[in-house]
């Protein structure tokens, strides 16, 4: 996969909600180290998983901003890259296959509404190259929020 704009040529659905739920599909078929792909939206203080496409369901459909990476991520307005997540405190375990993760921020006019969470199986799964697509693909999605969810 080269661009965002052959990424988004893969994604199918006729609404917001199933072209989230597309991406994620799309995510991990066009990367097998995207191993977990799910979106969470910010409700208040709360992370609230959306779409999702992975092997199993995770637990923490519902995170506070005050935990876990994810909280992190969206508590900092910034990417984060784990790439062991056992030796980083903030982890909040949803499956014992993971070993690294990436969360990156979706933004609507510069306000965080969301984010893009992903799970890898093995340590130093992603990269700056990863960073860089998944924020393009995260401002592409920011750009789509029809302001409700
Ligand atoms: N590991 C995340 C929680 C979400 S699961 O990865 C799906 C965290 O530490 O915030």
């Amino acid at each position: 996969m080269n661009t965002l704009d052959e990424f988004l040529s893969y994604v199918e659905g006729d609404t917001f909600r199933e072209q989230c739920q597309s991406i994620c599909g799309c995510l991990r078929d066009v990367d097998s180290r995207y191993d977990w792909v799910g979106i969470y939206w910010l409700k208040g203080n709360e992370l609230i998983l959306g779409p999702w496409s992975g092997p199993q369901a995770t637990e923490h459909d519902r995170i506070p901003i005050s935990e876990g990476i994810c909280g992190a991520a969206a508590r900092e307005g910034q990417t984060i890259i784990v790439d062991d997540v056992q030796k980083d405190p903030r982890y909040l375990a949803c499956f014992l296959t993971t070993r690294s993760e990436i969360v990156v921020p979706i933004r609507k006019n510069k306000k965080i509404i969301g984010e893009i969470d992903i799970d890898g199986k093995v340590a130093g799964a992603f990269n700056d190259q990863d960073r860089e697509f998944l924020e393009m693909l995260a401002e592409y999605i920011g750009s789509q929020w029809p302001g409700r969810w």
